[in-house]
């Protein structure tokens, strides 16, 4: 079994692991490797929204057609996952995480995508667009994968590790977080809205958590793909209205229950929660003590230990931990519920 921490980024804990020596996870877990060079990555989210539930309206298809052509420039994004979900508003937000595992090719693409993204031009009465980005240190993200298919910034890895130790009980996502050895990561300052014209910035907040926490049933059937539908995802869906609409009290800015698009627009079986928090701590407590991830947390343990490496639904999540410099939040013409508008908007405080 390995460490889930690679040795590169292993220092002496000033901060308490939650690993008990004798630990034995119940079923076998990854983490994405990476190259040690690799000392920093990226991952944007670009969103498009428009209201109601119908095709998308002619400003988000052009935007979303010059985000695929600026995609594909140098120094462009080396993975792309498209996403879209309703949101509490009745608008449709259309999300295109880019992930870069070098981030002098980030910087040199940010500022020419984001003139494409919330220029002038794409200010109309029909749709709002946003960029929600953040650039954090080898040291300040982790991922966790029940398989082999990898996702989101591990696509981008060397390779995933063997079985890690530090998963299966609370507090293994900070165990395995390298900043965490040395850091509490307390959060700083509430996030704030800076103004320019019609487009909001938001001041990042220090130690501001995300996570994207996926799952795919694409392989799953018979009783397996009923036992996902049918009693997992219901209480999912529960804890992700939950985060959505009572999150803020609990630390949670904002949540968003995603289903991943294939390339030709259509659903996937494949969806993940993707938030942002107060704090990895608030994170934690709520998947340690709200009844809906305490259910789906049994549920699952019970399943993968039950099944091991024959399970076909997949789990993998990435959280990150970001400092205040690793954070760019705009918004251009969105609603005040939108992302971290949701807590920086006056209106809403
Ligand atoms: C069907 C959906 C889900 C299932 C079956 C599930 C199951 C699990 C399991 C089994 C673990 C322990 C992993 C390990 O350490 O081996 C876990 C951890 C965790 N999950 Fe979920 N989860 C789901 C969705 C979510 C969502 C949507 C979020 C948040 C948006 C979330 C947040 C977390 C967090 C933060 C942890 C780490 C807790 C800690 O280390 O203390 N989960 N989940």
């Amino acid at each position: 079994m390995e460490s889930a921490i690679p040795r590169y980024l292993a220092s002496a804990r000033t901060q308490p692991a939650k690993l008990k020596p004798s630990w034995q996870p119940p079923y076998p877990s990854y983490v994405a490797r990476f190259q040690p060079q690799v000392s920093r990555v990226a991952m944007a989210y670009f969103g498009a929204q428009y209201p109601g539930e119908g095709r998308p309206p002619a400003p988000v298809r052009a935007a979303l057609a010059d985000l695929a052509a600026t995609c594909a420039l140098p120094d462009g994004p080396r993975h792309t996952d498209r996403a879209s979900y309703i949101d509490e508003n009745g608008y449709t937000t259309v999300v295109t995480i880019a992930y870069w595992d070098d981030t002098t090719h980030y910087d040199n693409w940010f500022t020419n995508a984001r003139e494409m993204w919330l220029g002038d031009q794409r200010a109309t009465s029909d749709a709002g667009f946003f960029i929600e980005a953040v650039r954090p240190s080898a040291t300040r993200f982790e991922t966790l994968f029940s398989n082999d298919r990898r996702e989101g910034i591990a696509v981008l890895a060397d390779g995933l590790s063997g079985e890690v130790r530090e998963h299966g009980y609370w507090g293994g996502s900070r165990d395995r977080l390298p900043q965490a050895q040395t850091d509490p990561l307390a959060p700083g300052e509430p996030p704030a809205l800076t103004t320019d014209g019609v487009r909001h910035r938001v001041r990042a907040q220090h130690n501001l958590c995300l996570i994207r926490s996926g799952q795919d049933w694409t392989d799953t059937d018979g009783d397996e793909r009923n036992r996902y539908l049918d009693d997992v995802e219901p209480v999912l869906h529960a804890g992700m209205e939950f985060l959505r609409d009572e999150g803020r009290a609990i630390g949670c800015y904002n949540n968003r229950y995603m289903r991943v698009l294939g390339d030709d627009g259509k659903p996937l079986d494949k969806s993940f929660g993707m938030s942002w928090w107060r704090s990895m701590t608030a994170l934690d407590d709520w998947a340690r003590d709200h009844p809906t991830h305490k259910n789906i947390f049994g549920e699952a343990t019970r399943y993968l230990s039950a099944l091991g490496p024959a399970a076909r639904l997949r789990l993998y999540h990435e959280v990150t931990v970001a400092a205040a410099e690793e954070q760019h939040f705009e918004y251009l013409g969105c609603h005040p519920g939108t992302g971290l508008l949701k807590v920086a908007m006056p209106e809403n405080s």
